[in-house]
Formats: structure tokens, C-alpha cells, sequence
């Protein structure tokens, strides 16, 4: 049917005769001459239908948007003044001699040049939204993507294994989606989280490096980078120490965004301590383009009379920091008011402010509504130690640890975005020394930071008894521009120290045989030293294509509902299904909610 696509007939081929198919974008009535641009996954071509041709000016008269029409032609150059150089075939466009309409469609709800469709309905009719370019050309960096890794990995000499879907749960921290088991009355399947355990009986099994790009389950709520199921790249080795996992995994990253679109990424990519990244970013995924920092100033101001600050530096667990925003002076109160109550829903209580007019000044330079209650002396302090400069303004946190860091975090990416205070374009960072464990105020129970499994650093087993907040793990996590896209870990494979860990997260010795009774047997029969990663497919793709969700490298992603309007997914089963698997679907009342 076809001799070329349409998207890359070109000069080279002037004067030649060509069989294109496609679908129509769009059909021009030039009053006597028909344009059709038709179009493929190569992209459009001009094809012109001039009414000598009676035959084919018939039918392209009957053409409309998105039928499918095989067109033969001779290629010819366009008339001056009628270029188009943003495409390949920007130069030539088809004089047509035959149209055959292979299909008709229904008028389709949007064009396929249309920017302003609503998710939903570009969900809905996924089959047309995955039509338009925009998301051809990021199905297929996907495509790119994996070949590469797969071609990385596969000269490292890794191998790829395929593990379960119809598994038991691991604690990767999300809620399980479940699957009923018919033959087992009562009993369910979970649908992996992530391969985590097999990954480490390949290794405790001998495959010593393997990887698998694979689909995980986690029913969690869902942002612009999270889907319910989505594709890890998931990697575990054994023998190497975490430097050397590190060093292997940066380079693939790096092959990985040069091939596959030219992005030139630094080597080494810079390290920062998990500690370090809550201090000075407010956030274990620091979005390190942004050049605004955060000072902490909970010692500086622990005299001062400002309540706001007192109560913060008399806590526990509480902080006062600043974010100095500069050129902020010129903030309207508008936007004052706007990122007051922007850190509001952050759980802050307020966002205290120092405009910074004349530095030298500090009797009448400063404009803020807490210079009364705070003394000139920590004032200057505070200056000081924010590095301020006349034309600044400097915002404060001052709250539980946690809520000064979400907000101010935040506040730093919205600040910093909006203030277009970004630096270079592509801004890796490993994060490191993560803490094993962190409190559960809720539960009243320490929680593991990345996985039960995650070795603790050299030496911090001792802590795991008594002071399990202390001790410090051999994870890391790679994030770019403000994404986690990887984590990893050097894991456990001392028995005595996985039961250590176990106890720390208050997980009984029974409750321990029963989930993982399969790893303790592992673990006891030569399980060598081994660690890995998993990377975020989904989100490499959608930052290599620049996009703001990963919904649109996901050719049929979930809503934020998670639901699949295109098949119309979760929906009710027969009855008789329910039966089969033993099940009868509970009524919803006050009680169950
Ligand atoms: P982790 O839970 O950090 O680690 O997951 C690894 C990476 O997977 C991506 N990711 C997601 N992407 C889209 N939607 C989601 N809901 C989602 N959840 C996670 C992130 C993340 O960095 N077993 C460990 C890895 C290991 O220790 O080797 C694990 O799953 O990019
Ligand atoms: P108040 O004394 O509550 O009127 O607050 C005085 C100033 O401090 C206002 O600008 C508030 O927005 C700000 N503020 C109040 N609570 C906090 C807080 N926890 N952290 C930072 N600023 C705050």
C-alpha cells in the first residue's frame, strides 16, 4: 500500500511517484484546488488535488478530518512563498493522481492540533490524544529510552528476569491492590509493589546482576508524577559496593538522556546528605536548579521576644529558618497574601516577612510587620546570616521541624519558579545517609525510611535497639530537577541484623515468619552482599520530553481518580464472578466509613 511515509517525503524524492496512507488532518477547499495535509507517526505531507483529475477530485471532495486515504502522486516542489520549514516535508508536496478512501471516521471530537482539550476527554478518546504528535513523539522517546537501557544493562552484563505479578505484599509504603484467589477460598494475591524480594533471591540464587523494566502496583494517592500501576527500571547486583552501584547507574543515566535526546548531564553528579537536603531545601527531592537556599536560624533567634519564633525554638522537635528571596523587596502585598496562604495549606501558620530596603538602614530601611518584637541586634543576626542585600525580602518558618520545611520547600519551588530564579537547565543530585527509620506520630511507631530490607551504614547497627531515630542507612536516591526518579539501597543479608531491623519496626518474630519466612530461609543459606535500585521509567520519559505529568508518556495512563475512562475501568462484575471467587460485596454504611 505504501512506498513511503508520509512524514518523510522530501526533496529526495522530487519528480518520483509515491504511495502514501494516512490519516487526514486537515482538507483545504482552495475554490477549484483541494490541499489535504494527510498525516502519519512520520509526521504531514502536503498532497494537492487539482480538478483535471476529475476522478480524484471526486473523492477528495468527499474526504474529511481523520479518514484514512491512500494517496498516489508525483512529488514536486511547492511554490515559492509556500514553504514550510518546520517540517520534513516542508519543501515538496504530492500532485495527486489517485485517492482511494480506505476508511471514513466519525468527525472526531478535537483536532489533532488542538492544545486546548481537557484531560478528560483527551483520556476518553485516548485513541485519537494518542494520535496528535506531541504524544507520538513522547511514545516514542519511551520506546528509545527502554532500548537503551535495555542495550546499557545488557552489555553490564545484567540479565533480564521476570518475576510475579501474582505475589504477596512487600512494604514499599503504599496500600496493595489485591486480587481474590478462586481456588483458595478467602485468600488473595497482591499485585507487586515492586519485585523487591525476588530481586534478592535472584541474587541470593547466584544471577549476581539482573534487571527488569516492570510494571509495579500501588494504590496511593495520585499526583502529576504518580500512577497506580507504573514501570520501574529494576536493577539488583551483588558484590559491589554502593559507590560502585552508584557510578554504574549515573552512567546509565547519562547514556540514557544523551542518546536518547541529547541531554548532556554532569559527571560525577553531586552528593548531599539527606540532612543536608531537609536543611538547606526543605525537601529530600531538592529541585537544585532553584539558587534560593534556606538558613536555619533556630539557635540565632533562640532569645528573642517574637512568640511566633519562641514557641518554635522551645520545641522538640521545632525549627525557625528563612527563605531570602532575592529582589523579593518589590513583592506586593497581594503576593505576600497569596504565598501566606499558599504555605497555609502546607500546614504553616503564617509567613512572617523583612523587606530589606536599605540594608544600612536598619531603623527605617526595613518594612515588616515583626520588627517590633524582635531586637535590632537579632535582626542583624538575621541579616547576617541570610546574606541579605538591600532589595531582598527574607520569609520565615517557624513550626514543628516538618511543617517549616514543607512549607518553606515549597515556597522555594513556587518562589523560585514563578521569580524565574532557575539556574542551568538539567540539575542532578544524588541524595545519600538517609535515616533507616522515621516516627510515625500517628502509629506511634517507627517506620522504615526506604524498605525493611536497606542495610543500616557501617557501624549504626548498634543503634537499632535503642535508638533507632540515630542510625543512618546505605540508601540512595537519585533526583533531577526536583524528581525522585531512582532509589536504591545496599540490603541486608546478615540475618542477625534483618531481625534487628524487624524488632525496630515493632514486627514480631511471628508476624516476621509469616510475611517474610521465605527471605529469613533465604537469607540463612549464603546470601552474598547485593544491593540495587529502581528507577521511575515514567518520570525519566516525562522529564527527557519536557511534559508536566506522567500521564502524557503513558499510553493509557489512569485518571488522578485512578480510573481508566477509555475502557471505563474499575467497573461492577456479574454476580456470578463474585460467586466463583467466594466473595459478596459488603453494604457501605456509617459504620465501614
Ligand atoms: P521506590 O519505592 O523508591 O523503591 O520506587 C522506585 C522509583 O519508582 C518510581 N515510583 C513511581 N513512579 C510513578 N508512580 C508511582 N506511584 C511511583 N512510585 C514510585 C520513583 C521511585 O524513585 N524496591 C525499591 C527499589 C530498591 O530499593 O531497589 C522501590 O520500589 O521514580
Ligand atoms: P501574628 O503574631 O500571628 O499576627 O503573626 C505575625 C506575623 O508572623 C504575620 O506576618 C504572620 O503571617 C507570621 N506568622 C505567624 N505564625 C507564623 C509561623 N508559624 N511561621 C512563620 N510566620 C508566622
Amino acid at each position: 500500500m505504501r512506498t513511503n511515509y508520509c512524514g518523510l517525503v522530501n526533496k529526495k524524492y522530487l519528480g518520483s511517484k509515491v504511495n502514501v496512507v494516512g490519516w487526514v488532518h486537515r482538507r483545504r477547499d482552495h475554490g477549484g484546488v483541494i490541499f489535504i495535509d494527510i498525516r502519519d507517526r512520520e509526521g504531514i505531507l502536503q498532497v494537492v488535488v487539482d480538478p483535471d483529475s476529475a476522478e480524484a477530485f471526486d473523492v477528495a471532495e468527499q474526504v474529511r478530518n481523520e479518514f484514512v486515504i491512500q494517496v498516489t502522486g508525483l512529488v514536486r516542489d511547492r511554490p515559492d512563498g509556500t514553504v514550510n520549514d518546520s517540517l520534513i516535508s516542508g519543501q515538496v508536496e504530492v500532485l495527486v493522481e489517485k485517492i482511494i478512501i480506505l476508511n471514513s471516521a466519525d468527525p472526531p471530537p478535537f483536532l489533532m492540533d488542538d492544545e486546548k482539550i481537557t484531560e478528560s476527554v483527551r483520556l476518553e478518546y485516548r485513541h485519537l490524544d494518542l494520535r496528535r504528535p506531541e504524544m507520538q513523539k513522547n511514545i516514542r522517546i519511551r520506546h528509545k529510552v527502554g532500548m537503551l537501557v535495555r542495550n546499557f544493562l545488557n552489555n553490564e552484563g545484567f540479565l533480564d528476569i521476570e518475576t510475579p505479578m501474582l505475589t504477596k505484599s512487600t512494604p514499599e509504603g503504599a496500600r496493595d491492590y489485591l486480587v481474590p484467589s478462586r481456588i483458595h477460598e478467602g485468600q488473595f494475591f497482591a499485585l507487586p509493589q515492586s519485585p523487591q524480594l525476588f530481586k534478592q533471591l535472584l541474587m541470593i540464587a547466584g544471577y549476581d546482576r539482573y534487571y527488569q523494566i516492570v510494571k509495579c502496583f500501588r494504590d496511593e494517592d495520585l499526583r502529576a508524577d504518580r500512577q497506580p500501576e507504573f514501570t520501574q527500571i529494576d536493577i539488583e547486583t551483588s558484590f559491589l559496593h554502593s559507590d560502585e552501584i552508584m557510578k554504574m547507574m549515573e552512567e546509565m543515566v547519562r547514556y540514557v538522556f544523551d542518546k536518547s535526546a541529547d541531554i548532556k548531564l554532569p559527571d560525577p553528579f553531586p552528593r548531599i546528605s539527606f540532612h543536608d537536603a531537609m536543611d538547606k531545601y526543605g525537601s529530600d527531592k531538592p529541585d537544585m536548579r532553584i539558587e534560593l537556599v534556606l538558613t536555619e536560624l533556630t539557635q540565632a533567634v533562640k532569645d528573642v521576644e517574637f512568640k511566633v519564633f519562641r514557641d518554635a525554638v522551645n520545641r522538640k522537635d521545632g525549627r525557625v529558618a528563612a527563605l531570602r528571596v532575592p529582589n523579593g523587596s518589590q513583592l506586593t502585598r497581594r503576593e505576600i497574601d497569596d504565598y501566606t496562604e499558599f504555605v497555609k495549606t502546607l500546614g504553616a501558620k503564617g509567613l512572617a516577612y523583612i523587606k530589606i530596603n536599605d540594608i544600612d538602614n536598619i531603623a527605617e530601611g526595613l518594612n515588616s510587620p515583626i520588627l517590633k518584637f524582635i531586637s535590632d541586634d537579632i535582626i542583624r543576626k538575621i541579616l547576617h546570616l541570610t546574606e541579605a542585600r538591600s532589595g531582598d525580602i527574607i520569609f520565615f518558618g517557624a513550626d514543628k521541624r516538618k511543617i517549616v520545611n514543607d512549607s518553606l520547600g515549597a515556597l522555594r519551588l513556587k518562589v523560585g519558579t514563578e521569580k524565574k530564579l532557575l539556574s542551568k537547565q538539567w540539575m542532578p543530585i544524588w541524595i545519600v545517609d538517609f535515616p533507616m527509620f522515621e516516627f510515625n506520630e500517628d502509629e506511634k511507631k517507627w517506620n522504615s525510611l526506604h524498605h525493611p530490607f536497606t542495610s543500616p551504614a557501617e557501624g549504626d547497627e548498634a543503634f537499632l535497639k535503642d535508638d533507632p531515630g540515630k542510625a543512618l542507612s546505605k540508601a540512595y536516591d537519585m533526583v533531577i530537577n526536583g524528581w525522585e526518579i531512582g532509589g536504591g539501597s545496599i540490603r541486608i543479608n546478615d540475618i542477625k541484623i534483618q531481625k534487628k531491623v524487624f524488632e525496630a519496626l515493632d514486627i514480631s518474630e511471628t508476624l516476621a515468619q509469616e510475611k517474610f519466612g521465605f527471605l529469613i530461609k533465604a537469607l540463612n543459606s549464603g546470601a552474598p552482599p547485593h544491593g540495587g535500585i529502581a528507577f521511575g521509567l515514567d518520570r525519566i520519559v516525562a522529564l527527557i520530553c519536557q511534559v508536566d505529568s506522567i500521564r502524557d508518556v503513558i499510553a493509557f495512563p489512569k485518571t488522578q481518580r485512578a480510573q481508566d475512562l477509555l475502557v471505563d475501568a474499575p467497573n461492577l462484575v456479574e454476580e456470578k464472578q463474585l460467586r466463583e471467587l467466594n466473595l459478596k460485596l459488603r453494604k457501605k454504611n456509617k459504620v465501614d466509613e
